[in-house]
């Protein structure tokens, strides 16, 4: 019997998709305005699934302010208020598109939470725009 326990958190940060290989015009085509020179910010969301049994002693699958720490400290701290391109190594070699932001907070949650639990992640770039990543 596995239940599902959810976080949302969120971070502002800024970025600029493009690849320096390109030109700007194909940048711009590809891109659009994600990819102006100048940069621009986003407010994303998060929502953090975790799946697993009940634990019969606790009740709990997690505890809830364990993986609310594990954001904070993981992802909140290192991406809230930051320049993606520019502060986070790892994308300077990959363009921070919320395909791949997604998959990097999903990498870096995975190895703090218990491998017999299931991990997803739901990155919300806009309201309406969002994507989601489960290690598949
Ligand atoms: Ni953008």
């Amino acid at each position: 019997m596995n239940v599902t326990v959810s976080r949302k958190a969120h971070f502002n940060a800024a970025h600029r998709l493009f690849v320096k290989e390109w030109s700007d015009e194909k940048n711009l085509n590809v891109f659009g305005v994600c990819s102006n020179s100048n940069y621009h910010g986003h407010n994303y969301e998060i929502i953090v699934d975790v799946t697993g049994k009940v634990d019969p002693v606790t009740g709990m699958v997690i505890d809830l302010k364990t993986l609310k720490d594990i954001i904070k400290n993981e992802i909140e701290d290192l991406m809230d208020h930051k320049n993606l391109n520019l502060d986070i190594d790892y994308f300077k070699k990959v363009v921070p598109t919320a395909e791949n932001i997604c998959i990097f907070i999903w990498n870096k949650l995975r190895i703090k939470i218990n491998y017999n639990k299931k991990l997803e992640v739901t990155l919300y770039e806009t309201p309406r725009n969002f994507v989601k990543y489960n290690g598949n």
